[in-house]
């Protein structure tokens, strides 16, 4: 298992700039479909892992509706180092203190990292959506159509973990 970095600072992202350029980039869109309902990064709450240069180690960004909280994003610009997993941690602390009951994510099909990633951490599969990105892309055609090693991009995968 990778060791998370210790010399990272975590702070509440105000300024969703770079978040909102890096899922352009990504995914093409900064709004992030999860649970059927549509999430804008640039609206919800955002955390994130700065190097004391004030370098971005690692951007999430999530909300809570009810019970449920729900992870929109969550990059890494420094993987294999374990600040994606520190990132992730965050998270479900401050989903927990809002009294979540659970955590959902949303994968794209091709996305292999992040079902290894999340599953690794204790999430478990709670839905398959058949060809939701191909229905969402049809309303933002911006969205990516291939991803992770150019698999093409169809299906949403949920995955949750209880909090
Ligand atoms: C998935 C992602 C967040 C992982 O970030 P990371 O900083 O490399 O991850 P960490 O170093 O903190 O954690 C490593 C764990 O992630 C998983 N992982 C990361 N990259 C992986 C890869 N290429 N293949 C398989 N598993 C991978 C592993 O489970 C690994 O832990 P392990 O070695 O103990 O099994 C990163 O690849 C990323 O930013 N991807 C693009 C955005 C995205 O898909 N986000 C997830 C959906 S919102």
């Amino acid at each position: 298992m990778s060791e998370p970095p210790d010399d990272l600072e975590l702070r509440v992202v105000t300024d969703k700039t770079e978040l909102c350029r890096i899922m352009l980039a990504s995914w093409g869109s900064h709004s992030m479909m999860i649970d059927l309902h549509v999430y804008d990064v640039a609206e919800i709450d955002a955390l994130g892992l700065f190097e004391s240069s004030g370098a971005t180690a690692a951007l999430a960004s999530w909300t809570a509706r009810g019970d449920t909280a729900y992870l929109c994003a969550l990059h890494s610009l420094r993987p294999g180092e374990g600040v994606a997993i520190r990132m992730l941690d965050a998270v479900i602390e401050a989903a927990r203190a809002t009294g979540a009951k659970k955590l959902k994510a949303m994968l794209t099909n091709d996305n292999m990292p992040g079902m290894t990633f999340y599953q690794r951490r204790g999430f478990r599969l709670s839905g398959l959506y058949l060809e939701a990105i191909d229905a969402y892309r049809s309303v933002v055609p911006t969205i990516i159509k291939t991803g992770y090693r150019d698999i093409p991009i169809h299906d949403a995968l949920e995955l949750e973990i209880a909090l």
